[in-house]
């Protein structure tokens, strides 16, 4: 298996000491796993699941992650509205939904320039927390490997809170539900009524069959990020004992970004050596062989459950772009799971000087996905969204009308808008009526 080191690396921050980057690695290797490879295998199970049309999954959570809004609040609701978005999608697909938040781990950033300039003065680019700091001075600026040691226990102390939620019984169904209600009895979204009505007599069902709801309250929640740090990648790698095969212990998935997705590139190649399901992010200007060539590298034996293409084509591109890769793919033969990003080719620059994402535009690009999907007999396997679970206003449109001029009240993302928390369970909803048919 050829070196990652000894292909071009895009995307990397430049540290300027190195020595203190190889100490911070080192001390990072000695470090416990943060995900263990029973749980990996059991993702991968899953999304052979997702291939064949047989789950759908569900992967939601921050475009960046920050150290500073890594409290427990802030990772309870955005939990929760994954949580609700997921019992709404059960239904919808009558499939289970695997659960992945963006989540524990999401801390580094590509970025369009290297550099930044604000009246006459240029600073690196923020990358991420586990690079540098948003504030735009020097100090803050300049890359610090010691950011990736608290970006570790970060992500650790994030996944203890969400193994304690997600098997400690705060996903009990019935709660789940009983939040799902509260967000259709809004005027706003009464557009949901059939749907919600028919919930709620599938619990009654459920209730009056005798479910035990208590074993319901455990559920299986994973994690991903971008894996773009590949010093931090590296240094969480481990050989798992009992097959001795490698992992990479930072998150269950791990995705390629769409501009570092070279199948020779650095990336790419530090993904073929690990066991982790993983995917890559396809833009509009992916050419068929790319893909023929990221499976070659990524997937060459056409194992199941292994690699997802994550589509993000944009709305107005996708119905051009996306049928010729979906056919290429299928007449390989090998498995592949499909996932949409709705997100990312639908970035757009408010009047008002703030990047935004309209919610017409993202349902447009879901149903666009369905679409080719059905009509060339594959399966649309799920979903990828940058969300939050506070009441934000990034994100224009939705039941709620947000504004270009509301944009203002609260926009906190450090670097793409999000869904807030009622925009999340609105593409839930409409998700689920698609699945339905
Ligand atoms: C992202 O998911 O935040 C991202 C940068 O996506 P992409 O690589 O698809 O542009
Ligand atoms: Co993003």
């Amino acid at each position: 298996m050829p070196s990652w080191r000894e292909r071009p690396a895009f995307q990397q921050p430049s540290y300027p000491d190195l020595a203190h980057l190889n100490t911070v690695v080192a001390d990072l290797r000695s470090r416990p796993p943060l995900v263990f490879a029973g749980e990996v295998d059991s993702l991968r199970q899953r999304m052979a699941q997702v291939e064949q049309g047989q789950a759908f999954a569900l992967m939601g959570g921050d475009c960046a992650e920050s150290f500073i809004q890594s409290s427990a609040d802030n990772i309870r609701l955005k939990v929760q509205t994954i949580l609700q978005m997921a019992a709404v999608l059960t239904y919808g697909a009558s499939m289970p939904v695997v659960k992945i938040g963006r989540m524990a781990g999401q801390y580094a950033k590509p970025r369009s320039s290297d550099t930044e300039t604000r009246d006459g003065v240029t600073l690196p680019a923020y990358r991420g927390d586990c690079v540098n700091g948003y504030n735009f001075t020097k100090e803050c600026r300049t890359p610090d490997p010691d950011r990736m040691l608290d970006a570790y226990l970060r992500a650790g102390t994030t996944l203890n809170l969400i193994r304690a939620f997600t098997m400690g019984g705060y996903a009990d169904l019935r709660e789940v539900h009983s939040w799902n209600r509260g967000f259709t009895a809004n005027p706003a979204y009464s557009r949901f009524e059939t749907l919600a009505a028919e919930l709620d007599r599938a619990m009654r069902f459920m209730d009056a069959a005798g479910v035990d709801f208590d074993a319901l309250s455990r559920v299986e929640f994973f994690s991903s990020h971008e894996a773009l740090l590949l010093e931090y990648e590296d240094a969480m790698i481990r050989e798992d004992s009992r097959s001795g095969r490698l992992y990479d212990t930072s998150a269950h998935f791990l995705w390629v970004g769409e501009r570092t997705r070279g199948a020779d590139d650095a990336h790419v190649t530090l993904l073929r050596g690990v066991t982790n399901p993983v995917g890559v992010k396809i833009g509009p200007d992916a050419a068929p062989s790319d893909l023929i060539a990221l499976m070659d590298r990524l997937n060459p034996n056409g194992e199941s459950g292994r690699l997802t293409f994550i589509t993000r084509m944009g709305a107005h591109r996708i119905d051009d772009a996306l049928p010729a890769l979906v056919e290429a793919v299928k007449a390989d033969g090998r498995p592949v799971s499909w996932m949409t990003d709705p997100m990312h080719g639908n970035t757009i620059m408010s009047d008002t000087g703030y990047k935004t994402r309209n919610f017409a535009t993202i349902l447009d690009e879901i149903r666009s996905f369905f679409r080719v999907h059905q009509s060339l007999g594959t399966v649309p396997g799920g979903i990828h969204v940058e969300l939050t679970g506070d009441d934000v206003t990034e994100c224009i449109g939705g039941g709620e009308s947000i504004s270009e001029t509301a944009l203002a009240e609260r926009y906190e993302t450090l670097v793409d808008p999000r869904l807030n928390h009622q925009q999340s369970l609105e593409v839930a909803f409409e998700v689920a009526e698609m699945l339905r048919g």
